[in-house]
């Protein structure tokens, strides 16, 4: 049986200690799911956003060819339709909005909404996909790339 000496007060101190530490992390776990569409991409994984990039968006991009769709390197912060030799639609030449956190989870949701008659229909229903791409992308744009 527990005796209330020295040592059992240390114990219980710890036990104490280990339960105060425990509280804020129960605390911080409602902030995993992100708020906000500008949160999602704050909270992207760009790792995972790679293999997504490569297994979803690959088929018609790269960072540095333009294949069906437009090359992508520097794509985060750069004017819409900017890569001068890629012929885009009429309807995405004629937009001015820059791409952010923002647009691109908008895009990347439905690019029909945002631009309608873009040639581009491919669509991420995941918000975490998309949080995911749009940090590998982001990562591969200045100024942060090497
Ligand atoms: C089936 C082919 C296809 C797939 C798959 C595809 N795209 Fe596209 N994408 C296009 C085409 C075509 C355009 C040009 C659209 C236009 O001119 O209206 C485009 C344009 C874009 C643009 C605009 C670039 C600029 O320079 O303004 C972004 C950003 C983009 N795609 C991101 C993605 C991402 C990220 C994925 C993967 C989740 C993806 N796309 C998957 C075909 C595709």
């Amino acid at each position: 049986m527990w005796r209330p000496h020295s040592c059992g007060a240390a114990v219980a101190g710890m036990v104490v200690a280990l339960l105060l530490q425990a509280i804020p992390a129960a605390a911080q776990s409602p902030v995993r799911t992100p708020p906000s569409a500008a949160a999602a991409a704050a909270a992207g994984d760009a790792t995972r956003g790679e293999q997504l990039y490569q297994s979803r968006c690959g088929a018609c991009h790269s960072l540095d060819a333009n294949r069906v769709g437009p090359r992508h390197r520097n794509v985060f912060g750069r004017r819409v339709a900017a890569v001068p030799d890629f012929h885009y639609s009429a309807a995405l030449r004629k937009r001015t909005f820059t791409w952010d956190a923002a647009t691109l989870d908008r895009w990347l949701e439905n690019p029909g909404a945002l631009v309608p008659g873009t040639t581009m229909g491919f669509r991420v229903s995941s918000a975490q996909d998309r949080a995911d791409i749009i940090a590998y992308l982001r990562d591969h744009s200045a100024p942060s790339s090497p």
